[in-house]
């Protein structure tokens, strides 16, 4: 038996007027990728997932019975939300992500205080919480795949309550170093490195696992017992992706795209709206080009297709406004009456987002710091254009791509106007050259490789 865990479940429950509920995909990598795998029953017929009901329309599905999902027995948490809420915002997104992905402006944050000891508080009880319904639903033996960096407590708590199972830990993002690592209040960094410590850790890029194996030496001393870590990345499900791009959404959201483009080159790039993206330096880089080059004025669009994220905090919605006036800025100052250089494209459709891969010139991925980048893959799968891929090797996703690909340093706004227009003024033959070498590293892994190196390294 396989029992996955994360705080984000397959589908979000969406209350339809009625009373019924419509069951939609997750955002963000793990419920998008583990849904369809563990719905199609490739983690064995008697799989469970646990994760938490993430908004009150989830709740009132677990209330009203309807939470279901085929090919897995899924377990909705019911959390008290104010619990929930310390647990998501203070601790798992305002401090964890904020911490392993270098978002901290140390000055002035973090600030750890009455406050924040009540929100770990949260943390540390909701991680229970999950712990508790592990060991509820896992059968004897049963292998335990705990996800992502919400949930870092929870492999301490199963080893002591079910030394039978077989567990392993992945997290989905960057993880800090040693120097960064000790910012957080020195026994809250003891019991996420003890917690995680106890169990095999999986990573995307190695330099995440060298990352976490100096952070908890670090923190736990020389002669701590550190059980080994595991790299294994995720890649798309190419077949997955071909139907998505062969429906008809997506033909009509391609015809849609290309009203807009028309001959121009198409720049695209695909985010949740969140500072660890660095999307305003992307219009920043895009800026400094059409300043450096004039021949691309007129002739290029940069579609940005950005989803909401995270809105419930201050730090996302500042955010979010600084995308759209630095959108706005370039569209300001190069738009002329038939040319808008930047569309931001705030539609969550998947679709529409397979239609701009399939089409794109050149595609930015420039993060600050990412743990894979789900995007960076499946744009070389499905691009039928021998579009360049432009990324940061910030990304976990340059471990494997970055040979192909072209540099993008995520701070150097020069640097990556340069590459842009490297990009888009490459000739065809280096092209196709890239091309066909990104689709054959983009496609050599898929979710069951990912899946299957979890469960065998589980211990
Ligand atoms: C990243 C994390 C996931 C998370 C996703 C979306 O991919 O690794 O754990 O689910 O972002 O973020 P959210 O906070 O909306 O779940």
């Amino acid at each position: 038996m396989t029992v996955v865990v994360s705080n984000r479940g397959p589908y979000r429950f969406v209350a339809r007027p009625d009373g019924s509920f419509d069951a939609r995909i997750g955002s963000g990598g793990v419920a998008s990728s583990l849904g369809p795998l563990l719905t199609s029953g490739a983690a064995g017929s008697d799989a469970a997932w646990i994760a938490a009901a993430v908004d009150d329309d989830d709740r009132a599905a677990v209330r009203g019975g309807a939470v279901d999902a085929s090919g897995v027995s899924l377990t909705l948490l019911d959390l008290d939300p104010s619990t929930y809420r310390l647990y998501y915002d203070v601790v798992s997104n305002g401090t964890l992500w904020f911490l392993h992905h270098g978002l901290f402006d140390l000055p002035r944050r973090p600030r750890f205080d009455r406050r924040f000891r009540e929100a770990w508080d949260a943390y540390s009880s909701v991680n229970l919480a999950f712990a508790s319904a592990v060991a509820d639903v896992a059968a004897d033996g049963a292998v335990v795949l705990v996800q992502d960096y919400q949930l870092a407590l929870v492999p301490g708590m199963l080893r002591r309550s079910r030394p039978d199972l077989r567990i392993a830990h992945f997290t989905h993002t960057a993880f800090c170093g040693p120097n960064s690592i000790r910012v957080l209040p020195t026994d809250i960094a003891e019991q996420i490195c003890a917690s995680m410590a106890t169990v095999p850790c999986g990573f995307h890029s190695a330099r995440w696992a060298n990352a976490y194996s100096a952070s908890a030496r670090e923190i736990l001393g020389a002669e701590a017992e550190i059980a080994p870590t595991f790299v294994a990345s995720l890649g798309p499900d190419p077949d997955a992706l071909a139907t998505v791009a062969a429906s008809p959404a997506t033909a009509a959201a391609s015809t849609a795209l290309a009203d807009t483009v028309g001959d121009r080159a198409l720049l695209l790039r695909v985010d949740r709206i969140d500072p660890s993206k660095n999307i305003v330096r992307g219009f920043h880089a895009f800026d400094t080009m059409l300043a450096e080059h004039r021949a691309w004025r007129e002739r290029v669009i940069f579609v940005a297709r950005l989803n909401a994220s995270r809105e419930t905090m201050p730090e996302y919605l500042a955010y979010r406004n600084e995308v759209e006036q630095a959108a706005q800025r370039v569209n300001e100052r190069w738009g002329t009456s038939d040319w808008q250089p930047v569309v931001l494209d705030a539609r969550d459709d998947f679709p529409s987002t397979v239609a701009a891969l399939l089409r794109y010139d050149a595609l930015l991925v420039n993060p600050i710091k990412d743990g894979l980048n789900l995007v960076a893959k499946e744009g070389p799968l499905l691009n039928e254009r021998d579009g360049v891929l432009c990324l940061s090797p910030e990304a976990g996703a340059w471990d494997e791509l970055g040979e192909a690909a072209l540099r993008i340093h995520p701070y150097d706004v020069d640097q990556a106007a340069g590459a842009l227009h490297t990009a888009l003024g490459m000739n065809r033959d280096e092209r196709a050259a890239r091309g066909a070498r990104l689709r054959a590293l983009a496609g050599a892994r898929t979710p069951s490789d990912w899946l299957d190196d979890q469960i065998r390294s589980a211990g």
